[in-house]
């Protein structure tokens, strides 16, 4: 129905309209048809009483003998506005008097004409004529006799707008009756549209996202059943308000953590396909984030792990209970070491009885491991050192009584030349040992302030402390270096980076081979203003691959299985962050043509105002190796 309105507010005026019209219509042509037949019904009684009066007043004038009274009679019958026409014929038909006109003019119309014969039974005749005319006739009479025939027509025009008046009435009453109608739908209507147009525009305004607050709450504009609705509507958006923000509130807390949470989180479905993951579990599988979504395990870790892994999901999935505690190791990165993951799968529920989706914790225990391994190692080492350092300090005693020993035995009278050179061998052995239980104190009781340090005999203090593994593995030693140069440092700590750095050297160097150790005052590299000592201990041992070259400052790195700790460059990188040097690594591994060999430069600053601060290595010390 193209035609038919939209709108609540036009489809009731149209069907009121048409209704309206309706019984409008049906009502005027109940009236008009009952009225226009009550109408005729009366004015031809009328009509009939009209001509036998007409009829009785001229009977009454001849027995008066007063002919002239019957023309008047005619005259004020035919005056009446009901009335047409009024005459009084003779009995043969012949008109004698007529209300209007010449009578001897008028002739009867052959329908009167056929209505005589029947007036002279009958007392009153009711007749149609032609164009919807009607006339009523009755017989004069004189006693018995029959002197004439008294004729009246009625005024149709009349009778008409007896009709005419109540149809333009009714027609009245029709648009009165419309148009209050009409003016109460349209007030109505707009208690109803309007309300509905609110909540039209409400719902739109709910169904878009974000929701627009200014929309709401919706303006309450009726006092009825539409107002309660708004209301209760408003209360819905208010509600429906509430729990979005909570659930907006729910989606980002949970967002970020699973953005920021320090472990790998990732969920799983039946099938074992990945729906979610968050970034550190994508930097353990090395698998891009976003293409982790519908793979499965094996498609994003080794074989050996991804089966553990899926066996415990589908444990979570069978059983409806966490699997912790599930320890996986494997080999990745670059370069390639071993990492030990944590991992834990925990059923995640969106009703009671399913689990619909299963959590993976996992936790890259791989630091603690190491941590764990080199602590041990240097739990032992740092025994060894307090070992050696009370056996340094008990030497002591028993080496000062071989040494007044040997000094009796010196001056002893009886003594000969050759075993007077063996007691110098002895003596000189003797202070030796002395010097090395007095070093290894030294690097055990640390000063704590910085002092002016000769650097020639704090290098040589360590060189001779190696002096024993030199010898053993063939290694020259050249030393280039001022005796009177002098850096304000903290003197144990350095002595323990050259002391880190000349045990690696040696360790590389395996039969034969030379180590270098430089020393002479100079500037920065990249400030020269700024004064201090730049050393350099070089070696032609085994050299290091970038791999092992980029990394030798990290805590825990080592190559050497058993004996390492990977302590060592570490904590020299720290003290020489915190003596504000620099320290540059230079090594060719064996095989490139050239004499394999790592040279280790350091610079440390001549300063004067170096106070004690602790420094992460990491922050302050430029290294560069190269
Ligand atoms: N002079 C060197 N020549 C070859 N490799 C070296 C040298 N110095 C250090 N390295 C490498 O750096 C690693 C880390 O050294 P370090 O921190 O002293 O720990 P550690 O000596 O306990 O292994 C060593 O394991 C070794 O691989
Ligand atoms: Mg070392």
């Amino acid at each position: 129905m193209r035609w038919w309105p939209r709108t609540i507010r036009w489809q009731m005026l149209a069907s009121l309209i048409l209704l309206e019209a309706l019984s409008v219509l049906l009502f005027a042509w109940l009236l008009v048809s009952k009225l226009g037949d009550d109408i005729q019904e009366h004015s031809l009684q009328r009509l009939a009483h009209q001509a036998t009066s007409l009829s009785l007043q001229a009977s009454e004038a001849l027995l008066q003998n007063q002919v002239g009274w019957v023309g008047v009679s005619v005259r004020t019958t035919g005056d009446a506005t009901s009335v047409a026409f009024a005459k009084v014929t003779d009995p043969s038909g012949n008109v004698l008097f007529a209300s209007k006109g010449d009578p001897k003019q008028i002739t009867l119309e052959p329908a009167e004409i056929a209505q005589i014969p029947h007036l002279k039974s009958d007392k009153l005749k009711v007749f149609a004529l032609d164009h919807g005319r009607w006339e009523s006739a009755s017989p004069i009479y004189t006693g018995t006799d029959l002197r004439g025939y008294a004729w009246v027509e009625n005024n149709r025009t009349w009778d008409m707008e007896q009709l005419r008046i109540v149809e333009k009435s009714t027609l009245i009453f029709g648009v009165i009756w419309n148009l209050a109608s009409i003016l109460l739908i349209l007030l109505l209507s707009r208690t109803i549209s309007k309300p509905l147009a609110i909540l039209h525009r409400g719902t739109v305004a709910l169904i878009t996202l974000p929701v627009s607050t200014s929309h709401f709450p919706l303006p309450v504009t009726v006092d009825n059943e539409f107002g309660e609705l708004i209301e209760a509507f408003n209360r819905m958006v208010a509600s429906l308000e509430e729990q979005r923000a909570g659930l907006n509130d729910t989606l980002s807390l949970l967002d970020s953590m699973l953005a920021n949470a320090p472990i790998g989180l990732a969920f799983f479905d039946r099938r074992l396909r990945c729906v979610r993951v968050n970034d550190v579990f994508a930097q353990l599988t090395a698998v891009s984030l976003n293409r982790h979504l519908g793979r499965t395990l094996p498609e994003l870790l080794p074989q050996p792990v991804a089966e553990q892994v899926e066996e415990a999901l589908q444990q979570v999935f069978a059983e409806g209970q966490p699997a912790n505690g599930l320890e996986v190791s494997g080999h990745g990165g670059k370069p390639l070491r071993p990492w030990t993951w944590m991992v834990s799968a925990y059923p995640v529920r969106t009703n009671p009885d399913q689990v619909r989706w299963a959590g993976v914790i996992v936790q890259d225990v791989s630091e603690r491991k190491r941590g764990e391994e080199a602590l041990r190692k240097t739990e032992k080492l740092a025994a060894t050192g307090r070992l050696a350092a009370s056996i340094a300090h008990e030497i002591n005693n028993p080496l000062e009584a071989i040494t007044n020993l040997l000094f009796l035995l010196r001056n002893f009278s009886g003594i000969q030349e050759p075993a007077l050179n063996y007691v110098t061998m002895a003596e000189l052995e003797a202070r030796r040992i002395a010097e090395i239980a007095q070093q290894t104190l030294r690097f055990y009781r640390q000063s704590t302030l910085p002092l002016r340090t000769t650097m020639a005999e704090l290098i040589d203090s360590v060189l001779n402390l190696y002096q024993g593994r030199l010898n053993t593995l063939d290694i020259q030693v050249q030393r280039e270096y001022d005796s009177e140069m002098t850096l304000f440092c903290f003197a144990g700590e350095i002595r323990q980076v050259f002391a880190n750095l000349v045990g690696n050297a040696v360790d590389a160097t395996s039969g034969g081979g030379r180590l270098r150790v430089r020393a002479r005052r100079s500037r920065d590299w990249k400030e020269p203003n700024v004064e201090g000592v730049r050393f350099s201990v070089g070696d032609t041992g085994c050299g290091m691959d970038l791999d092992v070259r980029e990394r030798v400052f990290e805590a825990f790195f080592t190559t050497k299985e058993v004996t390492g700790t990977g302590l060592g460059l570490w904590v020299s990188h720290e003290i020489i962050a915190k003596h504000k040097g620099k320290v540059h690594v230079r090594s060719t591994p064996a095989g490139f043509g050239k004499p394999s060999g790592t040279v280790f430069q350091i610079f440390i600053p001549d300063d004067e105002t170096l106070t004690y601060t602790l420094q992460s290595p990491a922050t302050n010390v430029a290294s560069e190796v190269v």
